[in-house]
């Protein structure tokens, strides 16, 4: 069936907006068709490099331009709420990136006014929608591995940046949890659903954010989930599901594409090989691109619902563990 080709506009020029925009090269359906920065050098070479035909040195003028269909969010934590409402409210169908929101009111105030709008609203969770992920869950619903007894999912490095980075920035929303800790806790509840109990202990740095976190939820079962994240260590960036009669392996750095496998209790391993195609950051855009010629305004994948699930959650860490952004009129 013939499509019309979905325009994309992407707001913020910096690394995840580049690896992003190369992942568009190999998504039908798409051009990537114009820039937004907070300075026209910027939006320039961006554009240059993408082959986009419009660079602008605003946010907002993406968002008016009517060529545009669809405006991915790649901006710091502190501003997702602020630019998506800002697109949203220009009529503009939107894809922002993690975490959503810096909190559940944030949140539940995006997916308001997209509702208000009739407009089409994901969070950019893009290893949701990796086949690795999704296998693993077919996986463990197949009953291979038997009754899930314990998780494990890391994501920590060593971080390079300084106290006004964004990782480490607390006006920007920085910290270990909202920037990586996110990927154990969304991988905790896509595989597992919503835990009983949790605890949470953050160590904060002088920039008084987290620096480092550890997270454990506690099923009905008694099924556990253990994870942490950090800036301080070159730790492994694994994942596994320990089932009773074996386990599913997630290998460095889990959350990307990566082959995995089944380690069966007797010893036998079962590879499972994928052929990802471009950098994995094309599965999110081909399912925004899929949602909106079908004029769907959420995606099943990534519902609103699994967005509020993972930010409900994230506050309540925060809570838990004492991280605290004051001025977005916080948990
Ligand atoms: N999905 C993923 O795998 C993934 C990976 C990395 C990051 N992320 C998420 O993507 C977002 C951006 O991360 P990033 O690594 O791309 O960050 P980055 O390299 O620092 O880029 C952020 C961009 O936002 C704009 N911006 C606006 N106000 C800013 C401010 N006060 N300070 C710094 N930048 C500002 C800038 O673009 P202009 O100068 O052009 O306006 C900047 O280039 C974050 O929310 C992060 O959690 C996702």
């Amino acid at each position: 069936m013939d499509h019309k080709k979905i325009k994309w506009g992407i707001i913020g020029t910096g690394k995840i907006a580049h690896t992003f925009a190369t992942a568009l090269k190999d998504v039908d359906n798409t051009e990537l068709y114009a820039i937004g920065s907070r300075n026209m050098e910027s939006a320039k070479k961006f554009a240059g490099e993408f082959n986009a035909p419009k660079a602008y040195d605003s946010y907002e003028e993406v968002a008016k331009d009517s060529s545009v269909d669809v405006i991915y969010v790649a901006t710091p934590h502190n501003l997702h709420y602020e630019n998506t409402m800002m697109c949203l409210n220009n009529n503009k169908n939107v894809l922002c990136e993690k975490p959503f929101g810096v909190n559940g009111k944030e949140v539940r105030g995006m997916i308001a006014k997209a509702k208000e709008k009739n407009l089409f609203l994901m969070e950019a969770m893009w290893s949701r929608f990796l086949p690795n992920i999704i296998k693993a869950k077919e996986i463990i619903e197949s009953g291979e591995i038997g009754k899930i007894k314990l998780l494990t999912s890391y994501f920590a490095f060593q971080s390079p940046h300084g106290a006004e980075h964004r990782q480490f920035n607390k006006d920007l929303c920085g910290g270990s949890l909202l920037d990586i800790g996110i990927y154990p806790v969304f991988l905790s509840l896509f595989l597992l659903g919503k835990p009983e109990l949790f605890t949470a202990l953050a160590s904060i740095g002088k920039t008084d954010v987290d620096n480092s976190i550890s997270m454990t939820f506690k099923y009905k079962d008694q099924t556990l989930a253990v994870m942490y994240s950090s800036f301080m260590a070159n730790a492994d960036i694994f994942a596994e599901v320990h089932g009773e009669k074996g386990k599913i392996v997630i290998p460095n750095k889990w959350f990307t594409p990566v082959d995995i496998k089944v380690v069966k209790t007797n010893g036998e391993e079962i590879p499972v090989h994928f052929q990802f195609k471009s950098n994995g950051y094309n599965y999110e855009a081909e399912e925004v691109v899929k949602c909106l010629h079908k004029g769907k305004k959420q995606s099943d994948m990534m519902s609103w619902d699994d967005s509020l699930q993972l930010i409900d959650m994230l506050d309540a860490i925060r809570k838990e563990s004492g991280i605290i952004y004051p001025k977005h009129d916080d948990i």
